[in-house]
């Protein structure tokens, strides 16, 4: 067996079949939000990603890569139209992701995740239930963000129980960062929607921060009347996550923001 490269205490290994550009020479580039799973996909799974992976999925390079692309995702292509576009940013086994999609057809969506048999189960579920209107990418949301997705394009992003990381020394490995935030805000065009939803009350405390203190951002209260004029649909459905979670007696924090209309005070 080869030596694996150093790695700082904070970062898992390498699961054996990394993403591209995950690494870089002598270890992570950075602090990745999420941790190395076990991802091998039973043989029925892997006849369903041969047979679907090629037309529905994509694998995301960093834009430090070698392989990171030179333009944008042409979703206007990947889909066959042109609708508004979603961002669901680690979707898990995509039971979220397939249920809005299945209830507003008309709006596009790509499922980001890193964990390949999640995304392996959402195949399975868009092919059983013929949904037409979800494009998967295998990758780090970040490097999605920065190389695949262009400024101003995006209708909504969509993060929905990002990992807590509840341990202080490891509060920097959140998602929900400024950084990654603002990036966010870039991604979305005038009145797209950024929607969050945490059962982990710190790191709840935490979005609402970082989303209240983004410029380009604006609170929206979904009962209230912005909440009615919103592009895309703000009704998530429960997932076995979010099932846990209350069994376990965390309340779940729901937070909403709208890229702000230029000009527009609010
Ligand atoms: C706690 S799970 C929640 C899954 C799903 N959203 C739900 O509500 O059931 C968080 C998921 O985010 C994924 N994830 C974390 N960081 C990510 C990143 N930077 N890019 C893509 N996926 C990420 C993890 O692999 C994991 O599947």
């Amino acid at each position: 067996m080869s030596a694996q490269p150093s790695v700082d205490a904070v970062t898992p290994p390498t699961p054996p079949d990394a993403l591209p550009g995950a690494r870089s020479a002598g270890g992570y580039r950075r602090n990745t939000s999420f941790r190395s799973r076990r991802s091998a996909l039973s043989a029925a799974q892997q006849r369903t990603w041969a047979r679907l992976w090629p037309d529905l999925g994509i694998v995301a390079a960093s834009r430090h890569s070698a392989d990171a692309p030179d333009e944008p995702l042409n979703a206007g292509a990947r889909f066959g139209r042109d609708a508004p576009l979603v961002l669901e940013i680690g979707c898990g086994t995509g039971t979220s992701t397939l249920a809005m999609a299945q209830s507003e057809p008309g709006v596009d969506v790509i499922a980001v995740e890193v964990y390949r048999r999640g995304l392996a189960q959402l195949l399975s579920a868009i092919e059983r239930e013929g949904v037409s209107n979800i494009r998967l990418v295998r990758g780090d949301a970040v490097d999605v963000l920065e190389s695949l997705i262009a400024p101003g394009s995006l209708s909504g992003v969509r993060v929905f129980f990002p990992d807590p990381w509840p341990k202080a020394r490891h509060r920097k490995r959140r998602l929900l960062q400024p950084a990654t935030v603002a990036l966010i805000a870039d991604r979305l065009q005038a009145g797209g929607v950024l929607h969050a939803a945490t059962d982990h009350p710190g790191y709840g405390e935490q979005i609402a921060e970082v989303g209240d203190a983004e410029p380009r951002l604006t609170r929206v209260d979904p009962a209230g009347p912005a909440g009615t004029g919103l592009p895309i649909s703000v009704v998530r459905p429960t997932t076995k996550y979010e099932d846990k979670a209350r069994h376990a007696g965390s309340a779940v924090t729901e937070l909403l923001w709208q890229r702000r209309f230029e000009g527009r005070a609010s």
